[in-house]
C-alpha cells in the first residue's frame, strides 16, 4: 500500500450547501496529518484539462465553512468515460487522460464529493485502480447507504421558510398556494418541508396523485372554515397514469430537466375547486445560501472521515451517516440506486393521521 502524501479533492454534480465545509475539513485534516491537497476544478474536468488544479492550504479554506456553492466549481453534465464533443465524431473516452493527469499531479488518492452521477464515475476509477473515497452530496437526500446528505437540512429550512411566508398571503386572500420544491425521484424535501410548514397536501414522486383527492382535501378545509390551503408538490410528482413534468429532454451529456409539476397541478385543481390558486416554484433557491448548523457539522464530519479513511488505507468506500457514527460503506453498494421515501415512512403516517392528503 502506497503511503498518502498528496490528495486531490473535487466537487461534482449540482451544488449543495455544505460543499465548502467538506473541502475545508479535507484540507485542514490532511494538513494536520502532514498531507498536501490539490483542489481540482469543475469536477473531473480538473483531471482532464491542464491548469485546473491548484494547491489548497488552510489559508485557502479559512472562512468558507458558512459559504454556499463550492470554491472548486462544479458541473452536472459529462462523464470522463464518454465526453461529448460538438463534432460529428461524437464522444470520447477520457479516462486514460484522467489517470495520466492523476499521476502527473503526483496524487496518491482522491476525495470525490458528489451525488449518484459523480459517485458512479468515482467507482469506475476505483475499479481502474485509483485510490479514492466518496462523499455523498445532494439536497434531494436520495443516496442509499446514508441516513442523510449535507444540503438536505438547508433545503428543507429554505422551503419551510417559503411555506411560512406563503401561509400568511394565502390566508389573507383565501387562496390555494401550490409550492413546487426540488426532488426528482424522492419526495424527502416535500415531505419534511411540507410537514414542518403545515401543508394541507403533500405530493411526492413515490405516490402518484389523483387531482380530485387533492381538491377534496381543499374543499373539506373550506367546509370547516379554513378557506385557504397550502399544497406542496415535488418536481418529480406525477398524476396517476401520467408522467413527470419535463422542461427539456435529456440530450448528450445532459440529464432531463424537470419543471412544471406545480403549474400542471394548478390547472388540474382550478376547475375542481373554483378557488383562486397561485403557484410558486422554489427551484435553485433551495440549493443556495449558507448551510444550516446541521449541514456544516455533517459536512465537516464527512470531510474529516474521508481523509482518516484514506490514511488508514481504505479505498472504494463512501462515508455515510449512521447515527451516532460516520461509517464507510462500499461504493459498489451505493451507485446506480436511489433512496426513495418508503410508503410506510413514519412521517407519512403521522401526517396522514393529522389529515394531510397525499393525493391517493
Ligand atoms: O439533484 C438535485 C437537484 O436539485 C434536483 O432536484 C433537480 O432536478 C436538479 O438538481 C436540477 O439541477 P440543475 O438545474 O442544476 O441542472
Amino acid at each position: 500500500m502506497t503511503s498518502i502524501r498528496k490528495i486531490g479533492v473535487l466537487t461534482g454534480g449540482g451544488d449543495a450547501p455544505g460543499l465548502n465545509a467538506v473541502i475545508r475539513a479535507v484540507v485542514k485534516t490532511a494538513h494536520n496529518a502532514g498531507v498536501s491537497v490539490m483542489g481540482l476544478e469543475d469536477s473531473f474536468d480538473g483531471l482532464i484539462f491542464r491548469g485546473k488544479a491548484r494547491p489548497l492550504e488552510p489559508k485557502d479554506v479559512t472562512g468558507i465553512l458558512r459559504m454556499g456553492g463550492t470554491i472548486l466549481g462544479t458541473v452536472n453534465r459529462g462523464d470522463p468515460f464518454a465526453v461529448t464533443i460538438d463534432t460529428p465524431d461524437g464522444t470520447f473516452n477520457y479516462s486514460d487522460r484522467v489517470q495520466e493527469m492523476f499521476r502527473a499531479l503526483e496524487l496518491d488518492a482522491l476525495v470525490c464529493i458528489g451525488g449518484d452521477g459523480t459517485l458512479g464515475i468515482a467507482y469506475r476509477f476505483h475499479q481502474l485502480g485509483i485510490p479514492l473515497v466518496g462523499v455523498p452530496k445532494t439536497i434531494d437526500n436520495d443516496i442509499v447507504g446514508t441516513t442523510s446528505c449535507f444540503g438536505f437540512d438547508t433545503a428543507v429550512a429554505c422551503a419551510t421558510d417559503a411555506i411560512d411566508r406563503l401561509h400568511t398571503t394565502a390566508a389573507a386572500h383565501r387562496r390555494v398556494m401550490v409550492v413546487e420544491v426540488m426532488g426528482r425521484h424522492a419526495g424527502w424535501i416535500a415531505l419534511h418541508a411540507g410537514v414542518a410548514g403545515g401543508a394541507d397536501a403533500i405530493l411526492i414522486p413515490e405516490i402518484p396523485y389523483d387531482p380530485q383527492k387533492v381538491a377534496d382535501c381543499i374543499l373539506r378545509r373550506d367546509r370547516w372554515g379554513a378557506r385557504f390551503s397550502i399544497v406542496v408538490i415535488a418536481e418529480g410528482a406525477k398524476p396517476i397514469g401520467g408522467n413527470v413534468a419535463v422542461r427539456s429532454k435529456a440530450s448528450a451529456g445532459y440529464a432531463e430537466r424537470l419543471g412544471g409539476a406545480g403549474a400542471r397541478l394548478m390547472e388540474e385543481l382550478e376547475p375542481l375547486i373554483e378557488k383562486e390558486t397561485r403557484c410558486v416554484v422554489l427551484g435553485h433557491l433551495q440549493r443556495g445560501g449558507a448551510p444550516t448548523p446541521f449541514d456544516r457539522t455533517l459536512a465537516t464530519r464527512f470531510g474529516g472521515k474521508a481523509v482518516e479513511l484514506l490514511l488508514k488505507g481504505v479505498r472504494g468506500m463512501m462515508v455515510a451517516n449512521r447515527p451516532p457514527d460516520i461509517v464507510p460503506v462500499p461504493l459498489a453498494d451505493v451507485v446506480g440506486k436511489q433512496r426513495t421515501v418508503p410508503l410506510d415512512n413514519d412521517l407519512i403516517a403521522t401526517a396522514r393521521a393529522l389529515g394531510v392528503s397525499f393525493g391517493d
